[in-house]
């Protein structure tokens, strides 16, 4: 019995003194609970850092955007292919996941393995590796010829911009292939993969194993929104509010960040506690100076740390008799397993000393102890330091969502992890004591991270589906370069028609020659009233020309035109106009005087004279009854009669694009043709009188204008016109007319974006599928919300808000979505622009004979001056239709009024200007 008592004795005395000595050498590796609540402080810093922009380049925590934002909801479905590379085992599996209802998930895997020559070898060489394992699988398993989305965790820090790209920041861990560092791994593979044409694999997403697991628990559990690796390397993801992510535009919603913890320390921040055993480790490895938190954590480096600590103590005397053996000189010789199996509760003495024994060494009793204590110490200190980092997220999600008490549950994985007796207990154990606030369900993924990279390829080729749907749409609005020429060679027969007697009545381009024949010369002057009707404002104006100098004062006021009036009867509209000329001669101050007037009316007027003008239909939003077949001019004289204030000397009647044209030509000479893109579309200019067969006499030139809004009208142009189109004429003031002003001008597109977007929602592609009633009403997209929506300089976010000030609820996708609709239609405009433009340039050139062109135009409209696209696309294409015309835009800073004061008082010189009929 005292044998027994003495036995006891002596054995607690000989573990008391062996504990003693290994705790005193290792002193710097026992962390107390405040270095830990400090270290967690740290990390916090450092995740700050890692998130904002300005910090993020020098900080050692990258904290990388996923572009993962959800968890799994149980609506995945699909066959997956999943590679699982950069842990301890490389895997190749096919998940399937399982139609609606019950959530399962079965999975066939096969592994393969990473010899070093692969890992540490030529980059292209371990890509096309990887793609012969994966074409070994599906050959095995029968999967060939056959389509495949593809989920690649990839366990290795990468800089993502979307889903379905990884640029490798850097290879940690036993990695180091040469050639790979600062590519797209997605594409490297990709490649690879281009060698087997029987191999059908489309990768849609690369997640880091943390990603994979965190998305694996959450399938199971959906509290789950951290995801922890402890294994052969280490790190952490979790989710994070949008708003917080400086790298990624957006503010709704949380992204899942991969810490990439295991780089925490890189930057010196940790020096404090590391040791000198740290020091030679790292000095050893693979990857010296990085990953510094890494080497004091997981599994590939444990081992080591415990044979670098034995060795120094038995040098030191203290181990073994001071006898070393030469696999305890050799790098590697211990790993985690054996760290593991050393730790075990009751086999754990009898297991050191095999394992000490096959390293060659000859252990006493006291010696096994104290390296099973070695190996507590070591992974011990492990332990707390995840857990302080660890401790550091959940309290940044608490404080996140603002929380007083966060319940949450992180998915665990890796050997060390699961293989170690103590580990989970011990880890769990100092997160609870370093955030009492949080109650934390630690879960571990027994599937691996591949069952979730399958969930996010099941989001992602859901999504991609749902772009190709959208990609469908915004197709219809690509225009080839051929069907481009065709819409140039059908408007320049349409000219032609136009002009031709016998073909003029059936000519959709109507071709209407305005009486104006030359340009203003600079000898012009007087005071002249101008009235501008038809664009997006109605004004009035005062215009002083002095001669000589080329100088021209204008003083104008604007008035609005109620809808009611647009659309009511014709002597309220002119009325209306009449009383806004009262209005402006008392604003002037000019009661009373006589004026010459010029009439700016932006309609196609048949004209036989310049002061006479009779409107074929109206366009645009107007339509006042008893007005189309009169002469507008007439009208305005008999309002005026009616009112019997004041009398007006109704000179001319021009178009907005003639007015235009003059007002550019009074500075430049060169301008021969006017242009507007504005609320509707149109162009004139300047054709030899030979060629008018409605006008006689052949000398000279005269302006004429198209009214090329009607083009298509006979549906020449139907091959190109979407179902939007449609949608938008059918819903318009004139059915069936000015097709081609439908899809180019300034009043129309908006309505052909919010046709997309109504489809588009309808297939639940956009705005949750709810069509609300914002997006129901007419006219909500103006050429200035257009163009805002399309400004480069706007972030994702603005265009958001603004898409939220026309009442429209979007997510930061359907802004991105609403952004190249928009995109789409308006460049589509230009370029039919162009091809009109470029037609009537070539026919000019033709008609002079000129083996090149050189022709100013001037151009006026709220598309061509405010969309920050319209005007470029526009030159483009015409240069790429009219290679031989040099073609100069000028821009009517003045509008087209001036042009018009200009044209009365060439016509009060000359009257009347030209040949009538
Ligand atoms: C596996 C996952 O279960 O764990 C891998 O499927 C992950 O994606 C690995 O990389 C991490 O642990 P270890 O110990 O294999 O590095
Ligand atoms: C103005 C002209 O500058 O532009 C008008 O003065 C013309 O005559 C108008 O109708 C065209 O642009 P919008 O965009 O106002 O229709
Ligand atoms: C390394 C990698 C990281 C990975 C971790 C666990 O730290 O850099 O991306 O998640 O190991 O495998
Ligand atoms: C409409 C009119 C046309 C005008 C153009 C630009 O197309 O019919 O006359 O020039 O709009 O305002």
């Amino acid at each position: 019995m005292f044998a027994v008592h003495l036995m006891a004795f002596y054995f607690t005395k000989l573990k008391e003194d062996q504990i003693k000595k290994v705790d005193r050498f290792l002193y710097h590796m026992r962390l107390s609970d405040e270095t830990l609540l400090d270290i967690m402080a740290r990390f916090q810093g450092e995740m700050e850092r890692g998130l904002a922009k300005d910090t993020n380049p020098t900080a050692s925590v990258k904290m990388l955007p996923t572009f993962v934002r959800a968890i799994p909801d149980g609506s995945e479905n699909g066959e997956f292919l999943s590679l699982d590379l950069g842990g301890s085992k490389f895997r190749v599996l096919k998940v399937q996941v399982s139609e609606e209802g019950k959530q399962q998930v079965q999975m066939e895997s096969q592994f393969y393995p990473t010899p070093n020559e692969i890992i540490r070898g030529n980059g292209s060489e371990l890509f096309e590796y990887v793609a012969d394992c994966l074409a070994d699988f599906m050959q095995t398993k029968d999967l060939k010829n056959k389509k495949f989305p593809l989920g690649l965790t990839f366990s290795f820090p990468c800089r993502q911009t979307k889903l379905e790209e990884g640029v490798l920041i850097s290879w940690t861990k036993k990695f180091k292939a040469r050639g790979v560092q600062g590519t797209d791994v997605v594409s490297r593979l990709t490649n690879a993969m281009k060698k087997h044409e029987d191999m059908d694999v489309d990768i849609l997403a690369l997640v880091n194993d943390t990603v994979g697991t965190m998305m694996t628990c959450a399938y199971d559990d959906p509290y789950c929104e951290v995801g922890v690796i402890i294994g052969t390397g280490t790190n952490a993801c979790y989710m994070e509010d949008m708003s917080n992510i400086d790298l990624v535009e957006g503010d709704e919603g949380r992204m899942c960040i991969n810490t990439e913890w295991g780089a925490f320390g890189d930057d010196g921040s940790l020096e404090d506690i590391r040791t000198e055993f740290d020091r030679e480790l790292d000095l050893g490895s693979l990857n010296p100076g990085k990953q510094l938190f890494e080497k004091m954590i997981s599994g590939l480096y444990l081992g080591e740390l415990v044979r670098i600590i034995l060795l120094k103590m038995a040098k030191a005397g203290l181990l073994f008799g001071g006898e070393k053996s030469s696999a305890l000189h050799t790098k590697g010789k211990i790993e985690t397993r054996h760290v593991a199996a050393m730790e075990k509760y009751k086999e754990g003495l009898a297991n050191t000393r095999e394992i000490l024994a096959d390293l060659g060494l000859e252990p006493s009793e006291a010696d096994c102890i104290a390296v099973q204590h070695v190996c507590t110490v070591v992974s011990f200190r492990s332990a707390n330091l995840c857990a302080a980092a660890l401790a550091a997220i959940l309290t940044r999600l608490r404080e996140n969502k603002k929380l007083a008490r966060l319940r949450t549950t992180v998915g665990m994985d890796g050997t060390l992890y699961k293989i170690h007796p103590q580990y989970p207990k011990r880890l769990h154990k100092v997160v609870r004591k370093l955030v009492p606030n949080c109650d934390v369900r630690f879960l571990l993924s027994e599937s691996g991270s591949t069952k979730g990279a399958a969930m996010v390829t099941a989001v992602a080729s859901r999504v991609q589906a749902q772009r190709k749907r959208i990609d469908q749409v915004l197709a219809l609005f690509q225009l080839t370069r051929e069907q481009l020429v065709g819409v140039q060679g059908k408007m320049r027969a349409e000219l032609e028609y136009g002009l031709k007697r016998q073909t003029h009545p059936l000519a959709t381009v109507k071709m209407l020659p305005t009486y104006v024949c030359g340009m203003p010369d600079g000898t012009e002057k007087g005071k002249f009233l101008a009235l501008d009707l038809g664009g997006t404002n109605f004004r009035v104006l005062l215009v002083k020309i002095r001669s000589g100098r080329r100088s021209v004062r204008m003083y104008n006021k604007i008035f609005a035109i109620p809808l009611e009036i647009m659309q009511g009867t014709g002597e309220e509209l002119f009325d209306h106009i009449v009383q806004c000329i009262a209005d402006f001669l008392d604003y002037m101050g000019l009661k009373g005087a006589q004026l010459p007037l010029g009439f700016t009316f932006s309609f196609p007027c048949r004209q036989t004279s310049i002061d006479k003008g009779t409107l074929v239909g109206w366009t645009k939003g107007f339509k006042a009854t008893d007005c189309e077949g009169e002469d507008v001019v007439d009208m305005l004289r008999e309002a005026i009669k009616r009112r019997n204030e004041f009398d007006l000397d109704i000179v001319a009647v021009v178009n907005d694009t003639v007015g235009t044209l003059m007002t550019c030509g009074y500075e430049d000479p060169n301008c021969e043709i006017g242009l507007i893109a504005g609320t509707g579309s149109n162009l004139c200019y300047m054709e030899e009188m030979r060629n008018i067969e409605l006008v006689e006499g052949d000398e000279g030139k005269m302006c004429i204008n198209t009214e090329w809004g009607g083009f298509g009208d006979n549906g020449c142009i139907d091959d190109i016109r979407t179902q939007y189109d449609t949608e938008v004429d059918e819903g318009s003031l004139n059915p069936g007319k000015q097709r081609y002003e439908k899809m180019t001008s300034g009043m129309y597109l908006g309505e052909i974006v919010r046709q997309i977007l109504i489809d588009l929602t309808k297939q639940g592609l956009l705005f949750r599928g709810q069509i609300s009633e914002r997006l129901r009403t007419r006219g909500i997209f103006e050429t200035k919300f257009l163009s805002q929506i399309e400004s480069d300089r706007l972030a994702l976010l603005q265009v958001r808000r603004i898409l939220q000030q026309l009442g429209l609820d979007s997510t930061c996708e359907d802004s991105i979505v609403v952004k190249e609709v928009c995109g789409a239609v308006s460049r589509r405009a230009a370029q039919l622009c162009g091809a009109g433009l470029a037609a009537v340039v070539e026919k000019r050139r033709e008609d002079q004979g000129l083996e090149h062109l050189r022709i100013t135009v001037g151009v006026d409209g709220t598309l061509y001056k405010l969309h920050p696209h319209f005007s470029r696309i526009l030159q483009e294409t015409v240069k790429e239709l009219a290679p031989r015309c040099d073609v100069a835009f000028v821009l009517s800073e003045d509008g087209s009024g001036k042009g018009a004061a200009l044209i009365t008082a060439v016509a009060k010189r000359f009257h009347p200007p030209c040949n009538e009929n």
